[in-house]
């Protein structure tokens, strides 16, 4: 990894007798982004909000570009959507985005040229100087999007982004990930959207009741976990009793034998197990294993909030 752009070891966070966030250690580098997954309740937001210095943390320490967390010179050099904002609703989209690139020093000059392109990017350029508190929810969601880029952020935090957003939108978002991706900037993103997180980010990490339980590259975890589908015909009731002691999740409907493995490396003693019983095989077809399946996987069943 290049540059650790965010390096948190042991962040904790304690409300009163309910602990938010228990051990919180990841570094993730320049140019990377990084989805932050996990259940409602499961300490995102809290994580988020302690990397950007706005909750002190109870435990633990982080460096953000180098510096703690919280200095100015840092939060100067970051973009954030927050999970829910309250913005200036009297002002319009144009004058929010130059009180915002104001509050991060930037010059008029810089701001009279970066914020119509900006409104034009989030698809509000025809909305520029209509008040905000006329805006739908997915309009406020794109002005926050614009909000968080306007001092060109080495780091941009996320937190639920696509919130509101129609399908137009939720491109919108993935594009820019990837374009603030590409030009050097790490992102940092809370979402629910899983199927949003498979295509925009580079590695993912899952974090219940307050510790982080697993991390992946994207896409990292198909070797680990395999599920293949077997067409074949013959299979006979003893086959499938030695196939339970390989595989789980064992179904078979009609010719088709789903399965599920430990590792890819199992899948030849299956295959062998079955020729020997007498079975014909037709297909073998690994499936793939979305980001979705393996989220609730690690998360095993609801537990309620
Ligand atoms: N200011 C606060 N005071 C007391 N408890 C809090 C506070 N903020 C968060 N919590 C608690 O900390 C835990 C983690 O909350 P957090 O908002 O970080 O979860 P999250 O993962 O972002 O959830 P969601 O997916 O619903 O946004 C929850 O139990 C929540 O009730
Ligand atoms: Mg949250």
């Amino acid at each position: 990894m290049a540059t650790l752009t965010i390096d948190a070891c042991g962040l904790r966070k304690r409300y009163g007798s309910r602990i938010a966030v228990r051990d919180l250690t990841l570094q993730v580098g320049r140019g990377e982004a990084f989805g932050f997954l996990g259940p409602n309740g499961a300490g995102k937001s809290t994580s988020i909000k302690m990397l950007l210095g706005l909750v002190r943390p109870t435990g633990g320490s982080a460096l953000l570009l180098g510096q703690p967390v919280g200095t100015r010179e840092a939060r100067a050099r970051i973009g954030f959507l927050p999970e829910h904002f309250r913005f200036y609703d009297w002002l319009s989209a144009t004058e929010l985005l130059l009180f915002h690139g104001r509050l991060c020093g930037l010059k008029e000059d810089v701001l009279r040229r970066r914020v119509p392109r900006l409104l034009e990017r989030v698809g509000l350029g025809t909305q520029s100087s209509k008040a905000i508190r006329s805006f739908s929810k997915g309009m406020m969601q794109r002005v926050g999007l614009a909000q968080a880029m306007i001092n060109d952020p080495e780091i941009l935090f996320l937190d639920e982004p696509t919130s509101g957003l129609d399908p137009a939108g939720r491109k919108l978002v993935r594009d820019v990930i990837r374009e603030q991706r590409d030009r050097g900037a790490t992102v940092f993103l809370n979402s629910h959207l899983l199927g949003e997180v498979e295509q925009s980010c580079d590695r993912v990490a899952f974090i219940r009741e307050g510790r982080i339980v697993g991390m992946y590259r994207m896409g990292a975890w198909q070797g680990e976990r395999t599920e293949v589908e077997i067409k074949a015909s013959h299979i006979e009731p003893s086959a499938l009793e030695r196939l339970a002691g390989m595989a789980c999740d064992l179904r078979l409907e009609g010719q088709l034998l789903r399965l599920s493995l430990d590792g890819q490396d199992r899948l030849p003693g299956v295959i062998r197990c079955l020729v020997e019983s007498g079975a014909e095989i037709f297909s073998v077809i690994p499936q793939r294993v979305s980001l979705e399946d393996l989220f609730l996987k690690m998360m095993g069943p609801d537990p309620g909030l």
